[in-house]
């Protein structure tokens, strides 16, 4: 099906058998309301790069076991099942009792903007209301390209750190961050760079994404195929040569690129062998859907204003529907335009859910919120959604087959929630943090990770 499948990442995270004595494990989680995992993925569905995902009515069937537990051996999975029975047949070093609430995978954010200095807090009032944002030097992308270039290494690193801290506390053990507020060759290496070091021997997983083609910088004014020529291709070129990006995307939308534009560049940089995510259909209708399915993309994202015919060519190719529900409320407010989730789903489009977190559009770090808000603004059902933001997220990124499920052989990364069940999460709207998050087969603490919200930082 797919025109192209390339695991930007081979090998690294396949499944592998796992070894040790026969009925020990380091972990074992009983109690448990209920263990949630999404539809493991058909034999024959989708692969390489978007391996493991599930669509149609697989993405609203998951796998749920009441009363379960899970036995975990290092960072992996090795037994799921009935309570009673994992409890006779495993000798756990540590047991954690989920007093009755619900164990799923933990999320997994496909698309989020982590690299900013500054937040816009003075264009929010303006947004809502649907009013021009306020006049001055610099608005929405440029301002915060402005303000990101001005912040210090070391303060920059610092402020992604606290990030990856809360989307931690808010349950995410694997996410995707974009660079995008540099636009020049050095400061779109820098955000990335700047992410990598942040992310080094952080419980969360960052994959890192070009998003140079992001917006026009000033100097390039109407001449996108230059910038393209002389800005994007060598920050692709070099983020992949330097091991600092695994994916590369572009804004398809008026006033930023058109499709025709950034096809020749994503080209190129999908014959590198990074992996395409594609920023489409947000704001207007500019074919950034139908792009991302003549490329073979890992991903389609945001989709408010792609149709029935753009979810076809989707699916045909196998590319992922990435929604944005934290966006779609900001930027359409009440009633606005939404993505087709029905003819997404009608058609089998593996449909993920990420917040976007930005200074702009979507403030949110949190996907139980975001949850939450997809099934009331789209219409997913709240199994839906949380296989949307769980092994499709993950297969999203090229880790369909070892993230996102509680299923044998998969990475122990998982989430205890105060409520006994995986849907009670999208049903309470205020249920955003998990009681537990366990990553890479750890229990990990959750303290307070307060906003510290000033004019340039956090
Ligand atoms: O995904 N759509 C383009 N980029 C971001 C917004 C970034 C911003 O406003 O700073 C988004 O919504
Ligand atoms: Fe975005």
């Amino acid at each position: 099906m797919r025109a192209r499948a390339r695991a930007p990442d081979p090998g690294r995270d396949a499944v592998s058998p796992v070894t040790g004595a026969p009925g020990d494990c380091d972990l074992l989680i009983v109690g448990a309301g209920e263990v949630w995992s999404p539809a493991a993925a058909p034999a024959d569905g989708a692969a390489g790069l978007t391996a493991g995902a599930v669509g149609g009515a697989l993405q609203e069937t998951p796998v749920v076991i009441p009363g379960g537990a899970v036995a975990i051996v290092g960072d992996r999975i090795v037994a799921v099942g009935p309570g009673a029975e994992l409890e006779r047949r495993w000798r756990p070093r540590e047991t954690l009792d989920a007093g009755g609430g619900a164990v799923t995978p933990s999320f997994c954010d496909p698309h989020t903007h982590l690299a900013f200095g500054g937040w816009r807090g003075e264009e929010f009032a303006a947004r809502v209301a649907g009013r021009p944002l306020p006049a001055g030097p610099g608005r929405g992308i440029s301002r915060t390209v402005e303000r990101t270039r001005k912040t210090p290494d070391a303060e920059l690193k610092a402020l992604i750190r606290g990030r990856l801290d809360r989307c931690l506390h808010n349950g995410v053990t694997l996410l995707e961050a974009k660079s995008g507020y540099g636009l020049t060759v050095e400061d779109e290496l820098r955000l990335l760079r700047l992410t990598r070091a942040a992310a080094a021997g952080h419980p969360v997983e960052v994959v890192t994404t070009v998003l140079a083609a992001h917006a026009l910088p000033p100097g390039y004014a109407a001449r996108a195929p230059a910038y393209l020529d002389e800005v994007a291709w060598p920050v692709a070129r070099t983020a992949h040569e330097q091991s600092l990006a695994q994916f590369v995307d572009a804004f398809v939308e008026e006033g930023a690129f058109t499709a025709e534009e950034v096809e020749p560049y994503l080209r190129r940089a999908r014959d590198l062998g990074l992996g395409i995510r594609i920023h489409a259909d947000q704001l207007t209708h500019g074919g950034g859907a139908r792009l991302a399915a003549r490329l073979g993309a890992a991903t389609a994202e945001h989709l408010e204003r792609a149709t029935a015919a753009d979810a076809q060519a989707l699916a045909e190719a196998g590319t992922v529907a990435v929604l944005l529900p934290g966006a779609a409320l900001t930027v359409d407010g009440r009633g606005g335009a939404r993505p087709p989730t029905a003819a997404l789903l009608a058609a089998g489009v593996p449909i993920a859910l990420a917040t976007d977190f930005n200074p702009g559009t979507s403030t949110v770090a949190s996907p139980a919120l975001c949850l939450g808000l997809a099934c009331r603004l789209f219409g997913l059902s709240p199994e839906a959604a949380w296989t949307a933001f769980t092994a499709n997220a993950a297969a999203s990124l090229g880790r369909g087959r070892s993230h996102g499920r509680v299923a044998a052989g998969y990475r122990a990364e998982l989430c205890v929630w105060e409520v006994p069940r995986a849907r009670d999460v999208a049903y309470l709207l205020d249920a955003h943090r998990p009681r537990k998050v366990i990553a890479g087969g750890r229990v990990l603490e959750q303290g307070p990770v307060p906003w510290r919200l000033t004019e340039e930082g956090e």
